[in-house]
């Protein structure tokens, strides 16, 4: 494990319920009101998807293309910050968010309480070619600040994460994996990257890849867990935590404090 994981302010303890791009079950996904209400709902930890546009700038949103969750059309990359923020990301949910517009990364930092966490995952196809890569890094740790290490970056861009670990001081990795993706090979990723944790898709996860990454000293936090009964199971595998859409219903459940 690096140095870094040590002199970081702890992680809340487990169960630890990560709001999914907020709360995201009753506010647009991936907006300033989603993660106020999820700050409010009692999350110690939220979730959101960055990329860059056209002009560098860090702009949170999942999809890469506009069109499920705002008025706009095409890919966000292609289009300048000053234009992104002319678009509406709240009417497509509901009439009443119309105008609400795609948050800067720093904004939503600017929301997260004393003692409470982000994890700010980098979309794989956001992370074009090694040239950009260090200049996309600096920008991302520099609006990140504020966090003051209360941070986890994950990706499903196993080769950003490992540029990431090559930093001199790097932040809580998390390495993401999708459902098809073999233990053994998400263990050497996270051992190569001195990751925090690993994020596996719950719905294959089994018992025993749970306890293989945590006597390696991973914590596991699975997404997207919106379903109580499950929640139980995944807790009684040992994992630390679950990613939720739903964060008040379940965070109240498996009561979180600060
Ligand atoms: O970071 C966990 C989860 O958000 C990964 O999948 O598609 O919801 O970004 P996705
Ligand atoms: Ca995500």
């Amino acid at each position: 494990m690096s140095s870094f994981h040590s002199s970081a302010v702890p992680i809340p303890d487990s169960p630890l319920v990560i709001a999914h791009r907020g709360y995201r079950a009753v506010f647009p996904e991936n907006t300033l009101p989603a993660f106020q209400a999820a700050w409010q709902a009692g999350a110690r930890m939220a979730e959101l998807d960055v990329q860059w546009s056209r002009d560098g700038r860090l702009m949170v949103h999942h999809d890469t293309t506009l069109d499920r969750c705002s008025n706009g059309k095409g890919l966000l990359k292609d289009h300048d910050a000053e234009v992104l923020r002319t678009l509406d990301a709240g009417s497509w949910f509901s009439e009443k968010f119309t105008g609400i517009s795609i948050p800067f990364l720093r904004e939503v930092v600017a929301t997260v309480p004393e003692g409470c966490w982000l994890n700010v995952e980098v979309k794989p196809e956001a992370v074009p070619d090694s040239r950009h890569m260090a200049k996309m890094v600096a920008s991302l740790i520099s609006a990140c600040a504020p966090l003051k290490g209360r941070l986890i970056v994950s990706s499903f861009n196993h080769l950003f994460l490992q540029h990431l670990s090559r930093l001199p001081r790097p932040p809580l990795i998390g390495v993401l994996s999708q459902k098809w993706q073999k233990d053994e090979e998400i263990l050497e990723l996270c051992i190569k990257t001195e990751a925090f944790s690993w994020h596996p898709d719950h719905r294959t996860l089994e018992k025993k890849a749970v306890q293989r990454m945590k006597s390696e000293g991973f914590s596991v936090y699975p997404y997207t867990v919106n379903d109580k009964k499950r929640a139980e199971e995944l807790l009684a595998m040992g994992v630390d935590g679950f990613f939720s859409d739903h964060v008040r219903i379940l965070a109240s459940t498996f009561r979180q404090g600060k």
